[in-house]
């Protein structure tokens, strides 16, 4: 198969949701219409139970799933699928967003009782911001939920959306009978005692053919011609390119668990979802299509063996081919690395690889020299963009507690945080490290694995830091600037990548420093 052609049948994307709303289900149905697993249960739920904030088991059971998850690749009717792994749990968050970095469209779960979620509207946010198409699949439609309309409404106005469903339910959990499908003109009946059937597919190509009123009874065919009826008058005709811009989601409507629904999002997922889009990089967009190869790191995950201090980086190819035994371009060292066993992965397993193409995701054993946002190319100084810090919701002092090991604490601490666990900002004042997190939970993660990894041991002391904010001086020699840092010294800090951060300890303390200093930009997030 010729290079383009192994391009334009490649779909790298996400499933991202809130937690319980059904995404590791979904996954699973994908897998299993894809032939890559043969038993639903195969895979596991990456997700920490409720309550498990101080069970290291589970972090380390987590870890050891979402490595064997991260990447989940199959084929279906030709097309290369690659789902990344997207942790729902809100401390995780923050891997989240890296993902999305690497994915070229999303698939969002939402549970037909609960409608939008918080974690939900955070990530369809940054999916927003980054312009990737979405796709919507509404499920648990076996169980009593909201109206279908007020669902579609609540998800335009909280997601900021622009909907068009291309399925439509026919009545709801203990009267659900099925789905019209309006992408394909049919109707799946739904049988929903047994919840590994495949449903019963109808042809029907006219609404008005009374084998509907035969099949579903003639109160259901009547309230379904007259909803189909206000969905063509609300709602703008489905157009690939408005959903590929992403100004358009199509929206579909299912049961996972009874893997009701999920052939429909499939099929149509393969045939509308984007192959490897260009991306940019601080010095150029590049193109899929380029014959030199280039990516970059979007996670990185320690090993599950605390003997061997090894990592996998997980790269994915933006352009050109990647070969095993090849130097490569690290672009921050300056240096060319080769790589003899890169792992390409798929449902079950995964399998070192000759060859690699755009869209793809390789997983590089590392040993310390890549941090997240690395870019690898064939010699061209590129540095790939998008892959940005937000600033973090807790933030703690983390003191050395053996004296006798702080080398260890030291280099424990840097590689965490080239791993993306958390971030660190050193004051300005004292020198003193300031570990930041999206969750309490990494904390423990965090002292877990000095302990386990690196033969360290750490506490940490309460700090009170309410954001911390990436600073933009209009110009460093500004004297607002100058006065700036002479005033506020005490909540200056640095980030791993030398930038200066203000550690501000209120929400109205940031109103204020931002109204002292109007020359200054705050940011929340390390790019802007
Ligand atoms: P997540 O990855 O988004 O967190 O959700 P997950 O797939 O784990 O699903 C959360 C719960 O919702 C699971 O039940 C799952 O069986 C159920 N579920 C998923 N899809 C559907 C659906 O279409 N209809 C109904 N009725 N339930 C659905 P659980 O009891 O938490 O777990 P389990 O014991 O069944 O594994």
């Amino acid at each position: 198969m010729s290079f383009l052609s192994e391009i334009e049948r490649r779909r790298t994307f996400g499933i991202v949701s809130h937690p319980d709303a059904g995404k590791t289900t979904l996954t699973e149905k994908l897998l299993l219409f894809g032939g890559a697993i043969q038993e639903a249960g195969a895979v596991k739920s990456n997700k920490i139970k409720k309550g498990a904030t101080s069970d290291f088991m589970e972090i380390e059971r987590q870890r050891g799933i979402s490595v064997a998850t991260s990447v989940l690749a199959f084929e279906y009717n030709g097309i290369k699928i690659n789902i990344l792994d997207t942790p729902g749990h809100k401390d995780f968050a923050e891997d989240t967003f890296r993902t999305l970095t690497a994915v070229d469209s999303v698939i969002v779960v939402i549970d037909v009782a609960k409608g939008v979620e918080e974690q939900t509207e955070k990530l369809v946010k940054v999916c927003r911001m980054r312009n990737i198409p979405i796709i919507v699949f509404i499920n648990k439609m076996d169980r009593e939920g909201k109206d279908a309309f007020d669902l579609l409404d609540e998800i335009e106005q909280k997601l900021s959306l622009k909907v068009v469903p291309l399925s439509f339910p026919i009545g709801m959990g203990y009267d659900f009978k099925g789905i019209y499908n309006i992408w394909e003109k049919n109707i799946n009946l739904f049988t929903g005692n047994s919840k590994r059937d495949i449903e019963e597919t109808i042809k029907i190509s006219e609404l008005s053919d009374s084998k509907l009123n035969n099949i579903i009874g003639d109160h259901a065919a009547e309230t379904l011609r007259e909803e189909l009826e206000l969905v063509e008058g609300i709602y703008p005709k489905f157009s690939k390119e408005s959903y590929l811009n992403g100004d358009l989601q199509p929206v579909f409507f299912g049961s996972a668990l009874n893997n009701f629904g999920v052939r429909e999002l499939l099929d149509c997922f393969v045939s509308i979802a984007p192959k490897p889009r260009p991306k940019q990089s601080e010095e150029r967009i590049v193109n899929p299509c380029e014959d030199k190869f280039t990516g970059f790191v979007f996670k990185i995950h320690a090993n599950m063996d605390p003997n061997h201090r090894d990592r996998l980086a997980f790269i994915k190819i933006v352009s050109g081919e990647f070969k095993r035994n090849t130097p490569y371009l690290h672009v921050r060292h300056k240096k060319k690395l080769k790589f003899s066993s890169p792992n390409a992965f798929f449902a079950e397993k995964k399998e070192i690889v000759d060859i690699s193409f755009p869209g793809d995701i390789v997983g590089l054993h590392d040993t310390g020299n890549f941090k997240i946002g690395d870019t690898l190319t064939e010699g061209e100084s590129l540095n790939y963009k998008g892959v940005p810090s937000f600033s973090p919701e807790h933030f703690r002092y983390i003191n050395n507690a053996d004296p006798l090991k702080s080398k260890q604490l030291f280099k424990g601490i840097d590689q965490l945080m080239d791993e993306g666990v958390a971030q660190l900002f050193t004051l300005d004042l004292n020198g003193r490290k300031v570990i930041g997190t999206v969750g309490a939970l990494q904390y423990e993660v965090i002292q877990y694995r000095l302990e386990h990894e690196y033969g360290a041991k750490c506490s940490y002391e309460n700090l009170n830091v309410h954001k911390a904010c990436w600073i933009e001086p209009e110009s460093t020699n500004h004297p607002e600037f100058i006065e700036f840092k002479r005033v506020k010294q005490r909540y200056l800090a640095t980030d791993k990548q030398g930038q200066l951060v203000y550690l501000a300890d209120s929400v109205f303390s940031l109103q204020m420093t931002q109204q002292k200093y109007p020359s200054i930009k705050f940011h929340l997030t390390s790019e802007y």
